[in-house]
């Protein structure tokens, strides 16, 4: 790991969840390294895939230039857990970062804060790392309980990882109120302030040297994405369904970049 520098990157990252087979990861991934300028060191571009893309991807693609994660694991090193994946095996594709805690594999696969803090252990202890997701729910939102959710959910995944590991740490905030075809774009002072409270503790945690990358997603898309990546406390965009293609990936990470950093590079 290493070979970029926190707390100056700005991360641009598409989680593809249950699109695309291995062959179409490829391509879109060809098509990307087409488009991007993938030699800007201000920009960390990355890519979850499905698992069954990693091999092929892990094979044909070459980085650092582009991320290639992992979309979740298993807690445990290996055991009966039919249908679930390891670190162990994810460590062999030689990944990028493992997401974990993602709003969808707590609202539809059951995980909780208990499972995605072991998960969180189990990646740090295999080396990988990692990317949190937290987010609070529409009725979390609605009753102005937000910060609070989302501040327990960073505590109780956190509990006990230690200021090295932090360093391989990354985390999304994406309300879940917000993610999907039913999403609502949030505003942004609402996003900033929720940011910053999760800012705060985590420099409270880790102290000012580590910083982990705080990064927005839910429904950015082409024309919200520079009003977010124009937010100061914001070191990233985790985008989904807008950048499924390579033109919606390159066109939304042009004008984040171009938000960021005030040139159309
Ligand atoms: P969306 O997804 O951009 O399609 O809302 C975001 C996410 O689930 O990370």
């Amino acid at each position: 790991m290493g070979g970029v520098e926190f707390g100056r990157t700005f991360f641009f990252g598409t989680n593809l969840k249950m699109h695309q087979t291995a062959s179409e990861t490829v391509a879109f991934l060809d098509g990307l390294a087409e488009s991007l300028a993938l030699d800007d060191p201000r920009m960390q571009y990355f890519v979850l895939p499905p698992f069954t893309s990693l091999a092929a991807v892990a094979q044909h693609f070459a980085r650092p230039a582009l991320w290639i994660g992992a979309q979740n694991m298993h807690w445990a090193a290996s055991g009966a857990f039919t249908g679930e994946i390891s670190a162990p095996m994810l460590r062999e594709f030689d990944l990028d970062l493992v997401m974990l805690g993602h709003a969808e594999r707590r609202q539809h696969f059951g995980e909780t804060d208990a499972t995605v803090h072991r998960k969180i252990r189990a990646a740090f202890d295999h080396g990988l790392r990692v990317l949190l997701c937290v987010g609070e729910s529409a009725a979390d939102h609605t009753e102005g309980r937000g910060i609070e959710r989302v501040r327990s959910q960073l505590r109780s995944a956190l509990e006990g990882v230690s200021v090295e590991e932090a360093r391989a740490l990354l985390v999304a905030y994406e309300p879940v109120w917000s993610i999907g075809e039913a999403g609502v774009p949030a505003e942004l002072d609402e996003v900033a302030s929720v940011v910053d409270a999760m800012r705060n503790d985590l420099d409270e945690r880790f102290g000012l040297e580590v910083r982990p990358p705080v990064l927005y997603g839910g429904s950015v898309d082409r024309t919200n994405c520079g009003a977010f990546a124009a937010i100061p406390a914001i070191d990233g965009l985790f985008v989904g369904r807008a950048a499924w293609s390579v033109a919606g990936f390159a066109e939304t990470a042009a004008r984040t970049r171009a938000a960021r950093f005030g040139d159309a590079g």
